[in-house]
């Protein structure tokens, strides 16, 4: 089924208990959203992208995306286009306990390609590779890369990108199966993916549009990739991750869990992100992992999800998460 059949995963020196990981999503996977992910059996977790200038600067926002307190592997990523400040970043997030750093290569937001960071640096190999350098002699831990295929479907440089990554010294590499063009349009493309296996002897991880155990296998057989990385699939149901790690693992799948679980975790990450963000930011800031539990629900209720997303009250919120998850049915599946 798989490249390698044991369910173990070595990055370096990092032994993982798994082939599934939660990808990251800037704005989604808070540490909130990481611990819970982890907790069910993710075999990795990944911050929010931290623009290295913001990190170095002391910004309140990025220490807070790059906060890992009670991840067993807590993985940071970076993203910039200097190689000064990306090597500064790497050793402040090596020296904030992170067991490995991410270089952002593959967010297509405009903000970042503008500044020639993210995806941007597809076009400009010799940039991103300086920058991998920098960051690689910066650190002790190991690096990786998370890429798209290329910038457009003129350029899906991917393999190229890879095989100088490996020079550079990377441990692993994450291939998001679209272009930077197209967004997140379409239908990531796993077999492309395999073009980056073939070229390099690194780790791959596949990424895009992975919603599914079947789609994790399928992902798996076309793209000949190690491991699965999950972003949009995880949210609302961050035990999904490591439902996907068990399977891929061989291991016979649980019933995903009860309603009584789901609104534990719900709340518990409800709680969390008030704690760490003050209850304003709090507030706003969970609403997308709220709207996500709540099309999670044993009973998806469109007018009750709609009082849970503009609540202004703790208190009310948890109430709904309650009378969301009150149910007699039984487990569902992940
Ligand atoms: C809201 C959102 C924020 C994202 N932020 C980041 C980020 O900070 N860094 C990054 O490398 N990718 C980011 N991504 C891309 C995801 O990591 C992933 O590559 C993409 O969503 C495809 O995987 P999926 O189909 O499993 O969601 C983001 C995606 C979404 C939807």
């Amino acid at each position: 089924m798989l490249g390698n059949p044991a369910s173990e995963f070595a990055v370096g020196a990092l032994k993982l208990p798994g082939r599934a990981f939660l990808a990251p999503m800037a704005g989604v996977t808070d540490l909130g959203m990481r611990r819970a992910a982890q907790r069910f059996g993710a075999a990795l977790t990944v911050t929010e992208m931290l623009d290295a200038d913001f990190y170095l600067g002391r910004d309140p926002a990025a220490a807070l995306r790059a906060e890992g307190a009670g991840l067993r592997h807590h993985v940071i990523q970076i993203a910039g286009c200097r190689a000064e400040t990306m090597a500064e970043g790497a050793r402040r997030a090596e020296a904030a306990g992170a067991a490995m750093i991410d270089i952002n290569m593959g967010c297509p937001a405009k903000r970042v390609t503008g500044g020639f960071a993210g995806s941007a640096l597809m076009r400009d190999l010799d940039l991103a590779v300086s920058l991998i350098r920098a960051v690689v002699g910066a650190v002790n831990v190991p690096v990786s890369v998370k890429m798209r295929l290329g910038w457009d479907m003129h350029s899906l440089n991917a393999p190229e990108l890879a095989r100088r990554a490996e020079a550079e010294g990377v441990a692993m590499l994450t291939v998001h199966g679209r272009s930077r063009c197209q967004f997140y349009q379409g239908k990531a493309d796993w077999a492309a993916i395999g073009r980056v296996r073939q070229a390099t002897s690194l780790p791959v991880v596949a990424n895009g549009d992975c919603t599914s155990l079947a789609e994790a296998d399928e992902m798996l057989r076309l793209s000949g990739a190690d491991a699965v990385m999950i972003g949009r699939g995880a949210i609302g149901r961050p035990w999904f991750v490591g439902a996907v790690a068990r399977h891929l693992a061989g291991l016979p799948q649980a019933p995903g869990p009860d309603a009584a679980t789901r609104l534990a975790v719900a709340r518990g990450h409800y709680r969390t992100l008030l704690e760490l963000m003050g209850t304003e930011h709090g507030l706003r800031h969970a609403r997308k992992h709220l709207a996500g539990y709540a099309a999670h629900a044993p009973r998806p209720d469109a007018a009750l999800r709609h009082r849970l997303i503009t609540s202004e009250n703790p208190a009310d919120v948890e109430s709904l998460l309650e009378i969301l998850f009150e149910s007699e049915e039984p487990a569902v599946a992940a």
